[in-house]
């Protein structure tokens, strides 16, 4: 006579085994989410986006070592916010970041901004280029 535990196992060991292997694949698939692995690319927030936050460093990163307030490369600073809302509004800033035809390509000799630093700046231009 077997033990009644033996008999326990053996007469559910196939249900145990599959439900562990359910479980398993479950939650792997939990886990292999495409979105949590690899976050889409084209994420790109643009809450919170302000002429202090976003625009005073972006400047500051790529485009003040030409264009200070005292050696203004083609009479343009960006190192300042009245400077800086002069190209905002007449269109340069957005244009010559952005590669637009019509406009001298900037940074000058450097690498095209992100594709969401941009972005952020055209907010920061579509809502009014506001100091704050
Ligand atoms: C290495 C130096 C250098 C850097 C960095 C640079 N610029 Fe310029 N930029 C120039 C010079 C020189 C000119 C004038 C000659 C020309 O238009 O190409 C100019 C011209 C411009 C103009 C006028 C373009 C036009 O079509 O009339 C704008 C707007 C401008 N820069 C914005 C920026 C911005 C914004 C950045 C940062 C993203 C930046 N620049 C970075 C050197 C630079």
């Amino acid at each position: 006579m077997e033990h009644p535990i033996i008999r326990f196992i053996s007469k559910w060991l196939p249900v145990i085994i599959f439900s562990l292997v359910l479980i398993m694949s479950w939650s792997s698939c939990y886990y292999d989410k495409e979105e949590e692995l690899y976050p889409p690319v084209t994420q790109c927030d643009t809450s919170g986006v302000g002429y202090q936050a976003t625009i005073v460093p972006l400047m500051k990163s790529y485009c003040n070592a030409c264009h200070n307030s005292s050696s203004p490369s083609g009479g343009i600073a960006t190192d300042n916010y009245q400077g800086l809302k002069v190209i905002a509004l007449n269109g340069k800033l957005y244009g010559s970041i952005a590669h637009l035809s019509g406009y001298s390509p900037m940074p000058k000799g450097g690498n095209k901004l992100s594709d969401c630093d941009i972005k952020k700046v055209k907010v920061w231009i579509d809502a009014g280029s506001p100091e704050n």
